[in-house]
């Protein structure tokens, strides 16, 4: 199987889990654009009542094409399922999300919801976290450089994530710049460098 097709199969997969009634958080990236695609699909077919909490702006406007009706944290705060890719997976489901930009909201949607599936092909899969994928940590533009020298100390190789078809840093949905962190050989201690992070000033979120 071509890794587009085990995507799709993953996709086609995670959303027999949606049933009728749900809210469901719905993830970025190209796994999960497969997911509402047949998502969309089964609210056709089935005449479901499902609600949706998109993660990104992408998400939102995938979703509108797909005929799912969307709502938000503030009028369902708590959602019975969220679908989301990742970028990497270790033996202990332990993950690197953020390829894509969108971590911070699809870490605050997943955290709302009783269930969480994750959809990711067989070349996600590592032995070890960061062997693969930088860790994207999403920042305050000021704070850019106290963040990468900190990272540094930590053992990375930090850069400013930029796109071929934007002059300067990539801006996230919410305004922020993301740095990608590289760990050469992968990441030793997943847990300490969440902990790292998360007490920086400055720093929105990660992608671990
Ligand atoms: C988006 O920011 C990410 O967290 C994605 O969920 C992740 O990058 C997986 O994306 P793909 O399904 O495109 O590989």
């Amino acid at each position: 199987m071509d890794r587009d097709s085990a995507k799709q199969a993953a996709a086609e997969a995670a959303v027999q889990f949606v049933s009728d009634g749900m809210c469901v958080g719905l993830g970025s990236g190209s796994t999960t654009a497969y997911a509402l695609e047949f998502l969309g699909r089964r609210i056709q077919a089935e005449g479901l009542d499902v609600r949706g909490v998109p993660t990104s702006f992408a998400t939102e406007r995938r979703a509108r094409t797909h005929g799912i009706p969307l709502t938000s944290l503030d009028d369902v705060p708590t959602l019975d399922l969220a679908l989301d890719g990742a970028d990497e997976v270790d033996d202990a489901f332990r993950l690197i999300k953020g390829g894509g930009g969108a971590h911070a909201r699809e870490k605050v949607v997943a955290n709302q919801a009783d269930r969480f599936v994750v959809l990711v092909d067989p070349t996600k899969e590592v032995e070890r976290l960061g062997t693969q994928f930088p860790v994207p940590v999403e920042v305050l533009p000021m704070a850019a450089t106290p963040v990468m020298n900190a990272l540094e100390a930590a053992g990375a190789s930090p850069t400013l994530r930029t796109a071929d078809a934007k002059d300067g840093p990539v801006v996230t949905d919410q305004g922020l710049w993301i740095i990608d962190a590289r760990f050469p050989g992968g990441i030793d201690a997943p847990e300490a460098l969440n902990r790292m992070l998360c007490d920086r000033p400055g720093v929105l979120d990660h992608g671990l």
